[in-house]
């Protein structure tokens, strides 16, 4: 039996559920492969690649810093170390540009791609830019991959896809019209990834992520999602609104479980291949419950956060009133099982963000 760095043993430790997962990380701690991160700066790209690099893998980060951020593989490389962070590459280049992404999939074994303009309310303002990378540069991450003769691509698909389905929990087999161009592009990253499968013999996996969060999402800017952006405006004591009556509610899913999600889609036997999954926590929380628990955890820290209260506005357009995933699909192919729940990850994610964002 291989014995697996500290960081794994203890986080197993924690949960003695995670079988899957623990074998998928023993092999990892025998077997180097060398993975693709696209979009390695942001959120969910540079925790990919702390996963990986703490798991002994050799990682190649991609990156135009459109939306991400060199301080986040700075504290990738403080925590990592300088001998696993010698074990990553990074490329600055665009993924519009299909020579950088020939380029950044060379001798690749998985590509982890996650590069794209989020938010929904960005792509109401600037369908253009949100078309150009989140569908072109995608098809291009898919043409590479498939020259390249990688052995799959998961990639970063989105609950969005949901759109206007009234069915709850969402499961993906049923979807409705999307409601924005954003939820358009992840779609037709489904497609693409799916003809490509028939016409081409790719592998692809595809997953839905509902709300992620974790430490290192973007506080700052137009269009920070709603945990980050609510830290911010408790910490610095500043005016908070919430869309519509709180009662929307979403499936928040903490970063680690989708760190967990993209590693055993890209390990998962041939069956698992050429699918989309709901990444997710199957839970719900609504947003006036959410942003109890956030003013619960950081009251003790800061004198003025027990005595904040929400302003209620216009509910948002483009959003559906209420979202929650039935993992059972990932959990039954792919053996995911979600190691956080939403308190759980509040309370590491408010450490970080107590850690890192200026008062
Ligand atoms: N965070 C969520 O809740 C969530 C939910 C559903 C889907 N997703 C998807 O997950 C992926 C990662 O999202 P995130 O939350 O980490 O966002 P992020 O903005 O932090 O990360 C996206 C990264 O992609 C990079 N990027 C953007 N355009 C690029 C381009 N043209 N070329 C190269 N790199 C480019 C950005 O610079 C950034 O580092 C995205 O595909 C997003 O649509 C996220």
């Amino acid at each position: 039996m291989p014995v697996l760095p500290p960081a794994i043993q203890a986080s197993i430790r924690k949960c003695p559920n995670v079988n899957k997962f623990q074998e998928v990380q023993q092999h990892l701690a025998q077997h180097s492969h060398h993975w693709l991160v696209t979009g390695a700066a942001g959120f969910i790209g540079s925790n990919l690649v702390e996963a990986l690099l703490k798991l002994n893998q050799r990682v190649t980060g991609l990156d135009n810093f459109a939306t991400g951020h060199r301080h986040n593989l700075e504290q990738v490389r403080e925590a990592v170390g300088a001998g696993q962070w010698e074990r990553f590459d990074f490329i600055e280049g665009d993924i519009r540009d299909s020579a950088a992404c020939a380029r950044a999939v060379a001798g690749v074994d998985f590509v982890l791609h996650q590069a794209a303009l989020g938010s929904v309310p960005r792509s109401i303002n600037d369908p253009l830019t949100t078309n150009a990378v989140n569908i072109d540069g995608f098809l291009n991450m898919l043409v590479a991959a498939r020259d390249a003769g990688v052995k799959r691509f998961v990639y970063a698909a989105s609950s969005s896809t949901y759109g206007d389905h009234p069915d709850l929990p969402k499961v993906e087999e049923r979807i409705g019209n999307p409601l924005s161009p954003y939820a358009v592009t992840k779609y037709v990253n489904e497609l693409y990834a799916d003809v490509f499968a028939r016409t081409y013999g790719t592998e692809a996996v595809g997953l839905r992520y509902f709300n992620v969060f974790g430490p290192r999402q973007d506080p700052n800017g137009a269009y920070a999602a709603v945990i980050p952006q609510w830290v911010a405006a408790l910490i610095r004591n500043q005016a908070l609104h919430i869309n519509g009556d709180g009662e929307t509610s979403r499936d928040f899913c903490f970063i680690e479980n989708v760190v967990q999600a993209n590693i055993l889609s890209a390990l998962a036997g041939k069956d698992a291949a050429n699918q989309v999954y709901n990444v997710a926590l199957g839970e719900r929380t609504s947003l006036n419950e959410l942003y109890g628990m956030m003013r619960a955890l950081l009251a003790d820290r800061y004198a003025h956060v027990a005595a904040h209260q929400p302003q209620y506005g216009e509910f948002r357009r483009g959003d559906v009133r209420h979202s929650q995933a039935d993992i059972s699909k990932a959990a039954t192919l792919l053996g995911y099982q979600p190691t956080h729940r939403i308190g759980e990850g509040l309370k590491q994610a408010m450490d970080w963000y107590v850690r890192n964002l200026p008062q």
